[in-house]
């Protein structure tokens, strides 16, 4: 009843021309799945020619980050209406490299998941603990203390639209995977979370997606636990035949082109 979410999250990675060309490819490969939604997060410059590249296929395109006033002096800034303008219909928020590098807290991530609900735009709204967390064994208390903060005073109708990445910062970009039951025990968590904070139907139609070295190797056994809704994947879908067969997992395998 959840539908599933391929995304891949290209982060400082290709040209605009890179990422047309990219697009095109993705296109002839996923461009016509049914079986689940696929969702491309190209940098903020390349959007709007890549989303002209896709426009009418199942690809669909993200930001990766958005400011949460509308227009303004925030010199450097991008806008929900400004992503919307140019294709988008999903935006990351809180990815672990904001928090990390720029400075992002639980307060912000908050404030730009409803700008992004007010403007129209569905959040991919991640979390997730550091080694050092996990090895105190603080994973349960860090991912309560993001989503409680992330969605303070959004209602629980708007909360049921938004998507979940659970990343754990120790699997992105490491190679390290979470095993399929550690990531399956945090989706677990995360739902029960959800339906003590907004309740189970929310809980029941929230997307939740694993983030964190998905490749083609492992995405089949993520895929089959039964809270994990989908994939954000980082490395892997910046080539186009790992990302096709990420998108085409599992039962879908033989598609893969
Ligand atoms: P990797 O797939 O490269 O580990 O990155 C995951 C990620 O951060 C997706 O947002």
């Amino acid at each position: 009843m959840r539908r599933t979410i391929i995304a891949g999250n290209w982060k400082l990675n290709k040209t605009t021309d890179e990422a047309v060309r990219f697009a095109l490819e993705l296109k002839q490969r996923v461009g016509s799945v049914t079986h689940c939604d696929v969702i491309v997060a190209p940098a903020f410059v390349a959007l709007g020619e890549v989303y002209r590249a896709v426009k009418g296929t199942s690809i669909r395109v993200a930001g990766q980050n958005l400011f949460w006033e509308a227009s303004g002096a925030y010199t450097g800034e991008i806008s929900a209406p400004m992503l919307r303008s140019v294709g988008c219909d999903h935006v990351i928020v809180g990815h672990s490299e904001r928090r990390q590098y720029f400075g992002e807290s639980d307060e912000t991530v908050n404030k730009r998941i409803k700008a992004a609900l007010q403007h129209g735009l569905t959040p991919i709204f991640c979390v997730g603990e550091t080694l050092e967390e996990r090895e105190s064994n603080r994973t349960f208390d860090v991912l309560t203390r993001q989503v409680v903060a992330g969605l303070e005073g959004i209602p629980a109708g708007r909360v049921a639209g938004i998507v979940v990445a659970y990343e754990p910062v120790w699997a992105i970009g490491t190679g390290r995977t979470a095993t399929r039951e550690q990531a399956q025990e945090a989706h677990a968590f995360l739902r029960a979370l959800l339906a003590e904070q907004r309740g189970d139907h929310v809980a029941a139609s929230c997307r939740i997606l694993y983030g964190g070295s998905v490749k083609p190797g492992n995405v089949d056994g993520l895929m089959a636990q039964p809270d994990i809704d989908g994939a954000l994947v980082g490395g892997a879908s910046l080539d186009a035949a790992s990302f096709a067969r990420i998108v085409n997992y599992g039962p879908h395998a033989s598609l893969a082109g």
